[in-house]
């Protein structure tokens, strides 16, 4: 849930307000950013400066009393205005939000020119940091709100509505997939998807539509269906068209991973940190998330929402190793191990929209291997692809937003490492590598399609860094990623 509700522009002369919040700089001139206040203010403002013994280095604040129109007057320390980054600028926001929220104000006016919100990016970031750190996950707890105050942000200054609007809608975005993630997989099932798609695709230029487990074999789902068979709860394809940009134009497909919980199947993991795997939909979180910033922002593109949701049960009807099922494009697997199943799920869902909607590139998202977080941590999510410029203007949107991505190799070589014994292809690598094959897996499903593949295990959720990242559960990873990428 977003804490902080309400941002606005409020140029009223007679702005008044518990909480007025001044930016500043390190060595920097305050005087001339707050020539709006008071004489008296103003005064109380530069001798509080004078006595300060933080000059101005970041994560620092002095509070004063206001004269008549602002009770309280904060300077929050910037530090070093040209080592302003837009990923400071978000944590400056996310930090904001905190110290203030920690006091138990309700309402902050915020004046724009002390934070040199210069530049659109700047001033996005900052506030999506502010969204970002209102976040909080209390749905299941009786207590709820009980240390939620701060709701309601005026911002005094010149400031563009478009970004204001902007970054709303996308830190509330990022909040959205990771409140889907948060959720426990007895609540959040695949028909929750399949409903809350549903309920996002009433906006304008979209519509959605929702197979279900019993159509896949007859559809030729043959991969996906092996997933789904050992699960009671019924796995949905959730495919959510969207067109805002011209007929003619190819639509661009985002894929997700939508697993509401994996428990590895007859191949079954061991139990320690298994709660952690409802958390293997994010994939789809990051879908559903972008899908909520377009319903609203309305970009002038087409775009395919894809999503696999499936539970990988052990139930009687399950799939056993050594398994061959039959994809959507052909192609026969053998399921050597019932855990990889990510990829059989993708495979499905990546040919099925590749032949359906002829795409012009298609992006998936997976929490799809351990070895990722061997490989990266949680500091990035792996990137592979078989378009060079397609991985490029993704590097180029993962700078833009500070989502950092690290692109692994995809050489044909690999490929080798996945050719099976009794059929065209194995579920599982055989000389370790197991994010590359994984994704090397997943290419004999999206033909000649531009494509690319983040394998997200290690950053939906886990990292606790920046500190717009949330400190338990799901981060929503690569929502603002990708909307920057599609705006581009
Ligand atoms: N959902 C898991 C990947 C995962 C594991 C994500 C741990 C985050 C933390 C995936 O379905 C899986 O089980 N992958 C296996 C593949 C293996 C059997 C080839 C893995 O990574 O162990
Ligand atoms: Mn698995
Ligand atoms: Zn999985």
């Amino acid at each position: 849930m977003v804490v902080l509700k309400n941002i606005k522009v409020d140029n009223n002369k007679n702005l008044s307000s518990e909480l007025l919040v001044v930016g500043r700089f390190k060595n920097s001139n305050v005087e001339k950013s707050i020539s709006f206040l008071s004489k008296e203010d103003k005064k109380n403002v530069l001798d509080a400066i004078s006595i300060d013994l933080s000059d101005g280095d970041s994560g620092d604040y002095i509070m004063l009393a206001g004269s008549s129109s602002f009770k309280r007057i904060m300077l929050f320390n910037l530090g070093d205005k040209d080592k302003l980054t837009n990923d400071k600028m978000r944590a400056f926001g996310s930090n904001l939000y905190s110290l203030v929220n920690s006091k138990k104000i309700k309402k902050m006016v915020l004046d724009t020119k002390s934070f040199s919100m210069t530049t659109n990016d700047k001033t996005q970031s900052f506030l999506e940091g502010l969204v970002l750190g209102s976040y909080k996950f209390e749905d299941y707890k009786a207590n709820k709100n009980k240390n939620n105050h701060l709701t309601d942000i005026s911002i005094y200054g010149e400031i563009d509505k478009v970004i204001i609007k902007k970054a709303q809608t996308i830190g509330e975005s990022v909040c959205f997939a990771r409140d889907l993630g948060n959720h426990p997989a007895n609540i959040l099932t695949p028909t929750y998807l399949a409903n809350e798609s549903k309920r996002i695709s009433k906006a304008k230029n979209m519509k959605c539509t929702v197979i279900d487990v019993s159509k896949f074999e007859k559809m030729g789902l043959g991969s996906f269906y092996g997933v789904a068979r050992g699960a009671k709860e019924p796995a949905k394809m959730i495919l959510v068209e969207y067109n805002g940009g011209k007929k003619s134009q190819k639509p661009i497909a985002l894929v997700g991973k939508g697993l509401t919980f994996d428990t590895g199947g007859i191949s079954l993991k061991p139990g320690a940190r298994m709660d952690e795997m409802k958390f293997d939909m994010c994939g789809s979180a990051t879908v559903m998330g972008v899908m909520n910033a377009v319903s609203i922002l309305q970009p002038k593109v087409n775009i395919i929402f894809a999503i696999g949701a499936s539970e990988n049960m052990p139930g009687s009807d399950a799939q056993r190793p050594g398994d061959i099922v039959t994809a959507y494009n052909g192609k026969t697997i053998e399921v050597l191990n019932t855990d990889a199943e990510g990829r059989l799920v993708l495979a499905d869902v990546l040919s099925y929209v590749n032949k359906n909607y002829n795409p012009e590139y298609m992006i998936d998202f997976a929490t799809l291997t351990g070895a990722v977080l061997v490989a990266l941590g949680h500091r990035a999510s792996g990137l592979m692809g078989n378009d060079d410029k397609l991985i490029n203007r993704i590097k180029k949107s993962s700078q833009a937003t500070d989502e950092k991505v690290w692109e692994l190799p995809l050489w044909p070589e690999y490929s080798k490492d996945i050719q099976g014994k009794y059929a065209d292809i194995q579920n599982l690598g055989k000389a370790g590598a197991g994010t590359i094959t994984a994704g090397a897996f997943l290419k004999e499903f999206v033909g000649d399609t531009p494509w690319c593949h983040l394998d997200i295990a290690g950053t939906a959720w886990g990292p606790k860094e920046p500190s717009y990242q949330p400190k338990v559960g799901a981060t929503g990873v690569a929502v603002r990623l990708i909307y920057n990428l599609i705006e581009n």
